[in-house]
């Protein structure tokens, strides 16, 4: 079957759309990208993009950030990934990326070229870690900070830091890493925001400590006080806070909401997914699969 993929404004077959091995994206990393998921319900037979909007708002925002500009409003991104969606056909649970990248072949690391170029690519995906619970390790790789490579503009350049983390502890026997600030706070996950239960509150990293700005990371906020009248705090968290947290969990597109049950060899709480974490799982699938009315303004029905 065809795969089809959205590039520079048309929709086309996979195999139509190269790059060079002179590209400025592949050389430099000079690019930055979003990674969206469109659930599918199988009840009412229908595929919903989850929070389209805001994922495309935060990718205008990185390019704006990273000389990248692309000649698309938020409004049409969200058409064209609808209009994929259909065109593939898909009726499963996919994962959707967005990346825009300097297209230019010149030799010079610059961001001045004008070839900026977006290709939209899907493809299914159930359960990222394939987990329910995770045992997790503070990386010796401390994360990028805003003056560097700026996390928040998801540029794909800094997923070398991601990469590097995930790696050291994953040949470490854990599931997944968790990045400390360069001084020293509790900052995320590779690819995921991280949140701790402390004294009945929720409490995650603020968005000036090197985080990106999680679209699942919102959702859960929103949920933990709308829906379960939880306090809801951001504020910067201490390594040992992690020990002694009732519960710890990621949040994230590719890891939806998925417990961490042991950090650096130390259990968390009861050793097993706490109830908040189950809570707020819970709830998130079922907003997530337009089945909860209160949320339906988070989907977009593609079929
Ligand atoms: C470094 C990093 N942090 C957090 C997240 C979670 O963000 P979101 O919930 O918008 O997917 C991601 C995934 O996009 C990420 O790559």
């Amino acid at each position: 079957m065809t795969s089809w993929v959205f590039y520079q404004g048309k929709i086309v077959p996979e195999e139509e759309v190269s790059i060079s091995i002179r590209c400025k994206a592949f050389n430099y990393g000079l690019g930055c990208f979003e990674g969206i998921r469109a659930y599918w319900d199988e009840e009412g037979q229908q595929l919903y993009g989850f929070r389209l909007k805001e994922h495309y708002e935060r990718l205008l925002e990185s390019c704006k950030a990273l000389y990248m500009d692309i000649p698309y409003t938020v409004q049409e991104l969200c058409d064209f990934t609808v209009e994929l969606l259909r065109k593939n056909n898909f009726k499963t649970t996919t994962y959707i990326r967005p990346v825009v990248y300097k297209g230019s072949n010149s030799l010079t690391p610059t961001l001045k070229d004008e070839d900026n170029r977006l290709v939209i690519y899907c493809q299914p995906l159930g359960s990222y870690s394939g987990k329910t619970e995770l045992k997790v390790a503070v990386s010796s790789w401390r994360r990028i900070t805003d003056n560097m490579i700026p996390p928040r503009t998801k540029a794909t350049g800094g997923y070398l830091n991601s990469a590097l983390a995930s790696l050291e502890v994953l040949q470490n026997g854990f599931d997944e890493a968790i990045f400390l600030t360069q001084d020293g706070k509790v900052c995320e996950g590779p690819g995921e925001n991280i949140f701790l239960v402390k004294k009945g509150k929720l409490v995650t990293p603020p968005l000036s400590d090197d985080i990106l700005e999680g679209i699942t990371r919102d959702t859960v906020m929103t949920l933990a006080r709308e829906e379960l009248g939880m306090e809801v705090v951001e504020r910067s968290v201490s390594r040992t806070e992690l020990y002694n947290a009732q519960e710890v969990f990621f949040s994230g597109t590719a890891m939806e909401v998925t417990a961490v049950v042991e950090v650096d060899r130390r259990k968390v709480g009861t050793g097993k997914e706490g109830e908040v974490c189950k809570k707020l799982r819970d709830m998130f699938f079922d907003v997530a699969t337009g089945k909860n009315e209160k949320y339906k303004g988070y989907g977009t029905a593609v079929y």
